[in-house]
């Protein structure tokens, strides 16, 4: 059957064929040269794939991928963006039995008779060509001067709450810089909490919806003490750390507890242009956090397991760092011959993040709201004496994403 179907394919795998614009290339453009040139698009069809150029990139695509895409009613709805489309009742060597480019879109009538059409710029805005050339995310890595230079805007808790323009830019910033800050808001957890929830839906943890602590160790955890913390990212030892951690100090009488702020993502660049192989293998390493918690009524055992660095396979964006040395737990997920050189490579990546011009430092007063995006930007804290209350919450990370997405930012 395969063979069958690659014979009647033959004749049409020796030609390719250039369009412009639905004309052929044969005709004489009549239109602005630059215009037409932009919407030239050949294709070619191999055993394997759909071999298009458009807009100057060459992309491909596999004929099942082609099939299971189709944006027509029967197999797609575009109301809800949902496959209508069984993918398991096709053909694993389908093939379109005719090809066309017309009116900037490609035309594939498959064997059944059924006509998928794609505009060439979805396939092109689709194709993994063009998707390993770019950042699911734009980012602005900082250390401290790039972040102070930018003169970032903190947004007003007044407007904040009322204009979704200004939600808009805040998430904007929050999306380039992974912190962003609202000010003015009543210094009480219920101010706290409404201004969480302006962005996202708040993630209950064990430490609860809205947590306020003081240093008086209520629970088994260094943060509850006046004790200096060094930077690390939260619920490293969650499946999924928290994505958003929120922070506000509602009162202070005492000296020091400054808030530390690094990019993470600067650091682990760096790291990446230095030494990619150390960059490599603390993106592949699986290594375990854990917290073990026994006072009182809090139980919990939690262990979450991945790479220090995680990164997308197909554009190599840096998504998601764990990087939380009170939390991390016994290394046993590589030989005794691969330790070394973690550390050497994880030594490298705390070199960088404990570099005095990677640090941000934030005196959080009464309020002054941080979001900090908890994949990205690691916070710690200088110790301080006297009483000092903060409270906060997690925020969902799919949740505020989706905010910024219906916002048309891209996340
Ligand atoms: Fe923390």
């Amino acid at each position: 059957m395969l063979g069958a179907l690659r014979r009647n394919l033959r004749p049409a795998l020796q030609r390719t064929r250039l369009l412009l614009c639905g004309r052929r290339a044969t005709q004489t453009p009549r239109t602005d040269e630059m215009q037409i040139r932009a919407c030239a698009a050949t294709y070619h069809l191999h055993d394997d794939c759909l071999a298009l150029n458009y807009g100057g990139t060459q992309m491909h695509f596999n004929y099942v991928w082609l099939r299971d895409h189709c944006r027509s009613a029967s197999s797609y709805n575009s109301d809800t963006n949902q496959r209508n489309l069984d993918t398991g009742s096709i053909d694993l060597s389908i093939r379109p039995d005719s090809t066309a480019v017309e009116d900037g879109h490609l035309v594939l009538t498959w064997p059944d008779g059924h006509v998928s059409k794609y505009s060439l710029s979805w396939l092109a805005e689709n194709s993994y060509e063009v998707k390993k050339q770019s950042a699911i995310q734009p980012r602005v890595l900082w250390n401290s001067d790039i972040y102070k230079n930018a003169n970032i805007p903190s947004s007003n808790w007044d407007t904040f709450m009322s204009c979704d323009d200004e939600l808009k830019k805040f998430l904007q910033n929050y999306l380039l810089y992974g912190i962003a800050f609202v000010d003015a808001v009543p210094a009480t957890v219920e101010a706290t909490e409404a201004v969480t929830r302006r962005v996202s839906l708040i993630r209950e943890t064990t430490y609860g919806r809205m947590w306020c602590f003081t240093s008086d160790f209520s629970r088994g955890d260094t943060a509850y003490s006046q004790l200096a913390l060094d930077r690390h990212t939260d619920t490293s030892y969650f499946q999924e750390p928290c994505g958003i951690q929120v922070f506000h100090c509602l009162r202070h009488e005492g000296t020091g507890g400054r808030t530390l702020l690094v990019d993470g993502f600067y650091a682990a660049e760096k790291l990446r242009q230095q030494s990619p192989e150390s960059f490599e293998l603390l993106a592949h390493v699986p290594i375990r956090h854990e917290y073990i918690e026994k006072t009182g009524n809090h139980q919990n055992h939690m262990t979450g397991i991945g790479p220090v660095l995680n990164v997308h396979p197909w554009n190599k964006e840096l998504y998601l760092i764990r990087y939380n040395n009170f939390d991390r737990s016994v290394i046993n997920t590589i030989p005794h011959d691969s330790v070394q050189q973690w550390y050497v490579a994880h030594r490298e990546l705390t070199t960088e993040l404990r570099r005095p011009e990677n640090e941000l430092w934030v005196k959080l007063t009464p309020g002054k709201v941080v979001f900090i995006d908890n994949w990205r930007v690691m916070h710690g804290r200088e110790s301080f004496t006297g009483t000092r209350q903060i409270c906060g919450c997690y925020l969902t990370r799919d949740d505020v994403l989706s905010t910024a997405r219906c916002f048309g930012l891209q996340a």
